[in-house]
């Protein structure tokens, strides 16, 4: 098996990621979290809100509503350009993303480019293709009792609008210094031609986003400055090893219709480099939009100055389950003998796990009992387990990746010690319980 399918079963044998609706047979591009991988996806996006909003005096949250109205999105310009190439095999019908099929290709491809690379259908072997058309994106719905053309609605491909959307609130009722921030994290829906690779391209994701205003001329100092907060973030607060991650320099023809600079972190995943996260400067685009769109001002009045102008935007955006999965990827380590996930401690679902040496023996289970009460009131994420003998306890968390396994011995009734197993080394130390 391959290291992505091996991190796969992981997920599901150790309860971190179900397949969505597997108890139907699953539904393509569709992913639930179970009650491991809940605890650690809520520890990583705890660390990122942390960083990013909670530290800075310059950030702001919101949590704006997954539906919108419709406007929005024919003002940003996503009923419009969000789509990526379609094209189909003319023999089995199959529906492909062009550019997937074709080695270097960018969304941007021709059907003579796609032609000329003489790909076969993934599905039938073929090479009868029809022409390349736009597929929109946006999943659509109906809002309210009516059916038809007037209650379109869409289910947001991206939390930047509700946070676009927002922009005069929070400046009305927060009166922001320039530059500012204003921080979302939410779900985000997107009809993926082809989900692929587990949770790296789904048809349901979270966005961790970031909107920061800045005036026109600060643009670049701005880029620079959340440039190097991102490799601060994933680099030593996340983990990641510096070495995996690659900037990559969106030319113009690749870069969103808004943006007038982009740089894609990439991350060395199991089955190759792809995109993690972006940084955009999205220049004037959202705001102008929704000011001609709304016809509400969208300008910010400098305080000192009393100068007025719309301000421009710089965005950090990153999918949950793409740091999700970098996450599983750098962490997910086989040795000779052994599973073990190398978790940073702050984002492994629990920190210790307490158990009785022997399961039979009341004065341990008692004794442990009192250990596991103490350790979880200090740090909350601690779990107990005196299943099986000692040694299938450290491999279930190995594979779960706690960092300290706790037991009570014999030894411990007498002095008030227990032993503790290093994850990563799988050493012992006998350490007083008070200085755990
Ligand atoms: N607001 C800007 C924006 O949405 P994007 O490059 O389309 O830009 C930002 O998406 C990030 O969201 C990506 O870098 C990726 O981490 C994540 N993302 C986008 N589409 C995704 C999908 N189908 N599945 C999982 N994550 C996705």
């Amino acid at each position: 098996m391959s290291k992505l399918e091996n991190i796969v079963s992981l997920c599901k044998r150790r309860g971190f990621i179900f397949p969505g609706s597997d108890v139907y047979g699953g539904m393509a591009g569709t992913w639930d979290y179970g009650p491991l991988g809940t605890i650690l996806k809520r520890n990583m996006m705890d660390a990122w809100w942390n960083y990013w909003v909670d530290q800075r005096d310059d950030m702001y949250g919101v949590d704006a509503a997954i539906i919108m109205n419709p406007q929005v999105w024919e003002a940003s310009g996503h009923v419009a350009t969000f789509a990526d190439p379609l094209v189909e095999c003319k023999e089995c019908h199959g529906r492909f993303r062009a550019d997937k099929l074709v080695d270097g290709a960018t969304e941007s491809i021709t059907t003579e480019a796609f032609l000329k690379a003489d790909v076969k259908c993934p599905t039938c072997g073929k090479k009868n293709w029809g022409e390349i058309r736009k597929f929109n994106m946006m999943f659509k719905t109906h809002v309210g009792p009516i059916d038809d053309d007037s209650s379109i609605a869409y289910l947001r491909p991206e939390t930047a609008q509700g946070i676009f959307t927002n922009f005069k609130n929070v400046v009305d009722t927060i009166y922001p210094d320039m530059p500012f921030g204003i921080a979302q994290q939410g779900k985000a829906f997107r009809n993926e031609i082809s989900p692929r690779d587990f949770i790296l391209r789904d048809r349901e994701c979270s966005q961790m986003e970031i909107e920061y205003f800045v005036k026109p001329d600060d643009w670049e100092r701005a880029f620079e400055e959340l440039r190097a907060g991102q490799h601060d973030f994933l680099e030593n607060v996340i983990g990641l090893p510096a070495s995996a991650i690659h900037e990559l320099d969106v030319p113009e023809a690749d870069r969103a219709h808004y943006s007038k600079r982009t740089i894609d972190f990439m991350f060395d995943y199991p089955n190759g480099e792809e995109e993690l996260m972006g940084l955009a400067y999205r220049t004037d685009f959202d705001l102008s939009n929704i000011q001609r769109a709304s016809g509400k001002n969208m300008e910010y009045r400098d305080k000192v100055t009393g100068e007025t102008f719309v301000p421009h935007v710089i965005e950090p955006s990153i999918g949950v389950e793409r740091l999700f999965l970098a996450i599983l990827s750098n962490a997910y380590t086989e040795e000779e003998d052994r599973i073990v996930l190398k978790l940073p401690s702050r984002l492994a679902p629990y920190k210790y796990c307490v158990s009785p040496l022997l399961k039979n023996k009341p004065e341990l289970v008692e004794r442990a009992k009192e250990v596991y009460e103490i350790l979880k009131k200090k740090y909350t994420f601690v779990t107990w387990d005196d299943s099986g003998n000692i040694g299938k306890r450290y491999k279930k968390q190995d594979e779960i990746g706690t960092p300290k396994c706790v037991v009570v011995d014999f030894e411990g009734l007498e002095d008030g010690t227990v032993t503790v197993r290093d994850r990563d080394t799988t050493e012992q130390v006998r350490v007083k319980v008070e200085e755990l």
